[in-house]
């Protein structure tokens, strides 16, 4: 199985991502371009990366009807990115629709569960969801499944979910032992990430806000990989 390391790439614009990625050189590291950056930068940056021999996950999170859906993916398709992202809770038909507008591409598609910033209590008060948040992303997950999904986003702590399915996993909310949590509620190091069957980690601000990137990034590697 195909494990890596995705660095979350959360900067404003390109100039702060190149400067970021300039001590890299000859490392390749996988790439996790979101909403900001894409944003900012737009689709060329991401032809430009793709170019310089960088393997992208575009994490824009699409939801919206299903025609809309395959649309915008017909155009993400354009970009040869490695994997890219809807969101389950646009449901079966949508999922199926996003699948359809990379067909012919590499891209590998995942979903979003339930993002980590909702717990049980907001589920219920705010999305009038009653099931706890464990069972909504075994339902989204197994959804993703049968509209021919390639995987979930998910915490190292439901990659479980996803080997059941058979679905790989992007685990975020990871820190290196001895940083800082941020605004995660739940983190998990690399290592425990491994040993709970993740597929890829996403790293952002133990790699990117650190004061030797390049190192860190290799710890996480060293890690994640058991090497
Ligand atoms: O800096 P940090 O390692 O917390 O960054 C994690 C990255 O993963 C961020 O880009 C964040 O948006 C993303 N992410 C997350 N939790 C999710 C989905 C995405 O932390 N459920």
């Amino acid at each position: 199985m195909e494990r890596d390391v995705i660095i979350a790439c959360d900067f404003a614009n390109k100039e702060d991502l190149f400067n970021f990625l300039k001590p890299f050189k000859g490392l390749n590291p996988y790439l996790k371009i979101g909403m900001e950056l894409f944003y900012s930068a737009g689709p060329e940056m991401i032809k430009e990366l793709k170019e310089l021999g960088f393997k992208i996950f575009l994490d824009l999170k699409l939801c919206d009807i299903p025609n809309t859906v395959e649309k915008a993916m017909r155009n993400i398709a354009k970009l040869g990115v490695d994997i890219t992202n809807v969101h389950a809770s646009g449901g079966i038909k949508m999922m199926e629709a996003a699948k359809r507008g990379l067909e012919g591409t590499n891209t590998k598609l995942i979903a979003v569960t339930i993002l980590t910033s909702l717990d049980d209590e907001a589920l219920k008060n705010e999305l009038d969801i009653v099931k706890p948040v464990k069972e909504v992303v075994l339902d989204y997950a197994t959804n993703a499944k049968k509209a021919g999904l390639d995987g979930i986003v998910c915490s190292p702590l439901e990659a479980n979910i996803a080997k059941k399915l058979n679905l790989i996993s992007v685990t975020p909310g990871i820190r290196l032992a001895g940083d800082a949590k941020g605004d995660q509620k739940r983190v998990t190091t690399p290592n425990d990430a491994y040993n709970l069957g993740s597929t890829y980690i996403v790293v952002g601000r133990s790699i990117t806000a650190s004061l030797n990137p390049v190192e860190q990034y290799l710890r996480c590697v060293k890690e994640f990989k058991n090497e």
